[in-house]
């Protein structure tokens, strides 16, 4: 048997659980997707991931919340537009690897049914490394095992958990961002980030470090590896055109997303390594 004591699978709907609970803290992934999609630290029981009460867990259509991987592209695919939006793994059934005991938490790793599929050219594998410890750390790897470069895009797509989107900021980005709500153009980030309408930003070249203050209570993200940080909210009327999401779902919510979105390199037999930390 490949799981520890801590860690049990359970089924909801046509999709397996995997409930990790340790000294450190409490977490959910979903077998459908490689998919984090609760994540509690036992110092202060919050949980830092919104899962839509309106998600599938048909097997089929992505989750709505929890950390959707996006890759080996990020949003639409830029030649082959009948392709699905953020690539083809977070469709996918994967499969555990190992998981492991350490002095710090549970160490979970997983990988895609396949890492190939229409729309990517390369001979890569995917894999994700999800450490539940008093903070979550999630690592996704991407190997090149061909002879020839290979570039790729994706996210760890996660939405946070917050009391009201209309009261919460978020804090170290700066610099240009693209809007792309207006036509991609490029704006300059507020110095005081609120949110008070549909937002969809990819702000490249960001600080390791970003903050959300939901009032009092402060959520920090580390990114690694990365060179954008996307910011989303759908708002009311997108949320209301969403089948898996309540037409209010968009006030308890923020995406804040570890992304590649400009086109990673990957020399043959090297890997790269995306990095999300939640605290
Ligand atoms: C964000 C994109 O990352 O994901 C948005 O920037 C998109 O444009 C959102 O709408 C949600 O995507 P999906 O495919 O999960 O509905």
């Amino acid at each position: 048997m490949l799981l520890t004591d801590s860690t049990t699978i359970i089924t909801r709907d046509n999709i397996q659980l995997l409930h990790i609970e340790n000294a450190f803290a409490y977490a959910e992934i979903s077998l459908f997707g490689g998919h984090i999609l609760s994540f509690k630290p036992k110092h202060d029981y919050r949980e830092r991931l919104w899962v839509s009460q309106h998600a599938f867990f048909d097997a089929k259509k992505p989750i709505r919340g929890g950390i959707p991987i996006c890759w080996p592209w990020f949003g639409a695919h830029k030649s082959k537009t009948h392709l699905a939006a953020h690539g083809y793994v977070r469709t996918q059934t994967w499969q555990i690897i190992s998981c492991e005991e350490t002095g710090t938490g549970t160490t979970i790793t997983l990988k895609p049914q396949t890492s190939t599929g229409d729309g990517f050219e390369g001979d890569a594998q995917l894999v994700l490394v999800v450490h539940v410890g008093q903070q979550l750390t999630i690592q996704l790897s991407t190997s090149n095992l061909g002879d020839t470069p290979l570039t790729y895009n994706c996210a760890l797509h996660s939405y946070f958990a917050i009391s009201d989107i209309k009261q919460c900021e978020l804090l170290g980005l700066s610099k240009q961002y693209t809007d792309k709500t207006r036509g991609y153009k490029m704006l300059d980030t507020p110095q005081i980030y609120k949110f008070n309408e549909e937002t969809d930003r990819v702000h490249q070249v960001q600080p390791k470090t970003l903050t959300i203050a939901d009032g009092e209570v402060k959520t920090d993200i580390l990114s690694s590896g990365h060179d954008s940080i996307v910011v989303w909210n759908p708002w009311q009327e997108k949320s209301i055109n969403m089948g898996d999401m309540a037409d209010d779902g968009y006030l308890t919510m923020l995406c804040v997303e570890t992304a590649i979105t400009q086109g990673q390199d990957v020399a043959p037999k090297t890997t790269h390594v995306l990095q999300q930390i939640i605290q």
